[in-house]
């Protein structure tokens, strides 16, 4: 059977992928963003996982405002990256649990989600920085991922009640599917920010609190807001926090949290990071 090891859920900032590149993890600037990835290294080399599967949105490299998928999982065997604008080196292409993805696909479909199904998809820094930042220097990357694709982009956004139901049922697929896989579930982006408009540079240090203090207990309590509440609360982009509460639902029930960092700011970004661990390995422990 497979095994959900953990969640991880971080910041996706570009300028990450900028400050990867010429080595400045050690900068001031960059320190307390970077160090907040010390536990998940160290959890991450114990767990050895397999599989990511990966929560976030596409920024226009994938999808454009001509064709916007509410909901889209990959199905491909090859994930490559690509730079929508940003300038960042391209990174080597990810493997992808084809097999896995289909199962999650044939669940989701079975669960009246009526999502796109993607058998070739390119993806942005959403994906790549937070795997350059999980496995750093790794080559090959040493996990397949699922990509799971969130629409934060155009309006109207799903609700993240309806996120976090997604989540829920891909971690029913998980918790059904027969291959000896350890699977990591990541969700990406947030936390508050905002990149344009009259509010540009928006921060909201309360309500990020409040999202990093119920994301594991009560991941509900975060998904009752509308989207556009979140627009209101966190930022026009801020709003990919639905991303994290799709993650959430993901990782089943029981989860306990093993580290969190929040440090603002990255770029435009208040940013985070937390490392949860999950069920099976929960009850082994207990
Ligand atoms: C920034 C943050 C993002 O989530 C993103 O997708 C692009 C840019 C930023 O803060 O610069
Ligand atoms: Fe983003």
């Amino acid at each position: 059977m497979a095994k959900i090891v953990g969640g991880i859920l971080t910041s996706h900032v570009p300028a990450i992928g900028g400050a990867i590149a010429r080595g400045q993890q050690n900068d001031p600037y960059w320190k307390p963003f970077f160090d907040g990835f010390k536990p998940v290294h160290k959890w991450l080399a114990a767990q050895q996982p397999d599989v990511a599967v990966m929560f976030y949105n596409d920024h226009g490299l994938n999808f454009f405002l001509d064709k916007m998928p509410t909901f889209a999982v990959g199905a491909a065997d090859l994930y490559r990256n690509a730079d929508e604008g940003w300038g960042l080196p391209v990174m080597q292409a990810v493997g992808g649990a084809q097999a896995l993805s289909w199962h999650i696909i044939e669940h989701l479909v079975g669960a009246e989600f009526d999502i796109t199904t993607c058998q070739s998809m390119l993806v942005d820094h959403a994906v790549m920085v937070p795997i350059q930042l999980c496995w750093p220097g790794a080559q090959p990357w040493p996990v397949k991922i699922v990509p799971i694709v969130i629409n934060t982009v155009q309006h109207p956004l799903p609700s993240p009640a309806r996120c976090l139901a997604l989540g829920r049922a891909v971690g029913e697929a998980l918790a059904s599917w027969q291959g000896a896989e350890r699977i990591v579930v990541l969700g990406t982006g947030g936390l508050s920010h905002q990149l344009d408009g009259e509010r540009a540079g928006f921060i909201n240090a309360d309500y990020d609190r409040f999202c990093l203090d119920q994301i594991g207990p009560n991941p509900d309590a975060i998904a009752k807001d509308s989207a556009l509440d979140i627009v209101e609360l966190a930022g026009t982009q801020g709003v990919e926090v639905i991303n994290w509460i799709a993650a959430r639902g993901a990782m089943g029930a029981d989860v306990r949290e093993l580290s969190r960092n929040y440090h603002i700011p990255i770029s435009n970004t208040a940013a985070a990071t937390m490392l949860f661990e999950t069920g099976s390995s929960l009850r082994a422990a207990a």
